[in-house]
């Protein structure tokens, strides 16, 4: 079964805060997910692979550790996805970027999908899917589905605010895949929204609405 994993760290926990707070314009929400997008990135990175390589310092010869050529491939989600992208690939600049669009359908809050671009060898990587909301989970199920079925195996998904009806929808569609969170929230209301939740994330990271 899939571990879900939710980040305590104090300077996470305080930039959401802010992320949360409707006083909050589009400029500082940006500025703030790219950077809880890093501190997660650097949490989850925890489990790569290294390998010894031999380098000379200024005083000696000495081995020394790298992370062991493992495959990235970040997978942002249409269209909030997009605003945890770069604050990835600060810490993992080789990574490459894969996009999965879908909305959800206001009256239904089922996913709709209308775009899918991945990597070429998305065999040989491991993935991270990325979107700053997890509500009723169906945004995260059906990116997962749509990497799996071109032969995705190693998944895990991450998201800044979810609701515990969202977690438990992934878990049980995907078994295999962990999931990390900034802040597990209450519930969901009537409209699928995230209570207290942040709002729209898209509308409040490219200012529409
Ligand atoms: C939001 C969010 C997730 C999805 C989560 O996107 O960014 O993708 O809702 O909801 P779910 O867990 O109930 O599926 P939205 O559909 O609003 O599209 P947008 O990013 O294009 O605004
Ligand atoms: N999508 C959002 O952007 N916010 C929510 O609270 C739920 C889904």
């Amino acid at each position: 079964m899939g571990k879900v994993y939710v980040f305590d760290h104090p300077l996470i926990q305080h930039k959401l805060t802010y992320i949360r707070d409707v006083k909050t314009g589009t400029k500082e929400f940006r500025e703030l997910v790219d950077e809880v997008a890093s501190l997660m990135a650097f949490e989850a990175t925890r489990d790569l692979p290294l390998e010894d390589v031999e380098i000379e310092t200024p005083v000696c010869k000495t081995k020394s550790k790298v992370i062991a050529g493992k495959k990235l491939g970040i997978v942002p989600i249409l269209r909030a996805g997009i605003g945890m992208v770069d604050g990835f690939l600060k810490l993992m600049p080789a990574a490459k970027v894969g996009h999965v669009g879908l909305y959800r359908d206001p009256e239904t809050l089922q996913p709709v999908e209308y775009y899918v671009k991945l990597p070429n060898d998305v065999e040989e990587r491991d993935f991270i899917v990325v979107d700053p909301m997890l509500a009723t989970g169906g945004s995260a199920v059906e990116a997962i589905n749509s990497l799996k079925k071109r032969g995705a195996k190693n998944i895990k998904f991450m998201c800044l605010i979810a609701a515990p009806e969202g977690v438990e929808i992934v878990k049980e569609a995907h078994p295999d895949v962990d999931i990390y969170i900034a802040a597990l929230d209450e519930k969901l209301n009537d409209h699928g929204y995230i209570v207290p939740g942040l709002g729209d994330a898209g509308d409040r990271l490219f200012g529409t609405k």
